[in-house]
């Protein structure tokens, strides 16, 4: 069962020793949260005048792109983009120095995907089965192929009024990967995909599962309601986790933060508990 770990860090950017860091990778990798409970993310005053606006009334996300600069998910005027874009930019900055500096063994590794300011309730929001958070499932994009790399992920809550996220997470990855038939993709279908621009580049065998195993998660009811920990991330906290490995399902809240990073395998300690390595032993084959 997925445990979430509480570690002490209080600082951004202070160094981290070796029992830190081995500590950190130790329980990401097995699949477990990690948890620094002291580690707020704080906003400045126009930044938190403005988040509580009614301009972001309709916006699930409001995404960032550290590399192009480019928001998305908002309709404000420019004094108020201008805001937001700081607001994105810094918590990119900061959810890199954070992962640079406890998970320094990944640093050549790491490749830094798009930032995400959630300021909507998570619960009671209508939506498609497939596209419902309040399932358990696994991270994987229909139009992003990840090739094998890992999603791992840095949260923030940042609520200001002392409300908590509050998530479950499942059991371990293994289970899920032994759970569900995986028959392979349509030969041919990859080539297709990306010649129409579905997917921003190849989708892998290993990406067509993860896709399946998204899916068959949330169409799972008796998983659904199976063995799991339901946890609350108050305000003030910061969490990591890799959630293409994790189980998770966001229950309720509204405020947080999220930087995604990607990760090829090579750079972990142990990349025999990746779940493209998982999938290949399960499977009998190679998948990317
Ligand atoms: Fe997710």
């Amino acid at each position: 069962m997925t445990q979430v770990l509480a570690f002490g860090r209080e600082d951004w950017q202070a160094p981290a020793d070796a029992h830190e860091r081995d500590g950190v990778i130790a329980a990401l990798e097995a699949g477990d949260v990690v948890a620094f409970e002291h580690l707020p993310f704080v906003f400045t005053e126009q930044e938190r005048a403005l988040s509580q606006s009614s301009l972001l009334g309709d916006s699930k996300n409001i995404s960032y792109s550290s590399a192009t600069g480019e928001l998305k998910g908002c309709n404000a005027g420019p004094a108020e983009l201008q805001v937001l874009h700081g607001l994105l930019a810094r918590y990119a900055d900061y959810s890199q120095t954070l992962v640079r500096t406890v998970l320094a063994p990944y640093t050549d590794g790491l490749q830094v995907a798009r930032t995400s300011f959630r300021p909507q309730e998570i619960s009671g929001r209508p939506t498609s089965w497939r596209k419902d958070d309040t399932r358990l499932h696994v991270d994987s994009f229909p139009s992003s192929p990840v090739q094998g790399r890992r999603i791992l992920r840095v949260f923030s809550n940042v609520n200001p009024f002392g409300e908590s996220r509050v998530w479950r997470v499942g059991g371990s990855f293994e289970d899920v990967a032994r759970r569900y038939e995986l028959p392979g993709p349509l030969w041919g279908s990859s080539q297709l995909l990306n010649w129409l621009h579905i997917t921003k580049s190849r989708r892998t065998a290993y990406d067509h599962h993860m896709l399946r195993l998204h899916d068959s998660l949330k169409a799972d009811a008796a998983y659904q309601s199976g063995d799991q920990l339901t946890h609350e991330f108050a305000p003030g906290t910061t969490w990591l986790v890799y959630t293409d490995q994790v189980p998770h399902a966001a229950m309720s809240g509204r405020y947080a933060m999220e930087q995604t990073f990607l990760l090829p395998v090579k750079y972990m300690r142990n990349a025999q508990l990746s779940p493209v390595k998982v999938l290949e032993r399960v499977l009998g084959r190679e998948l990317v």
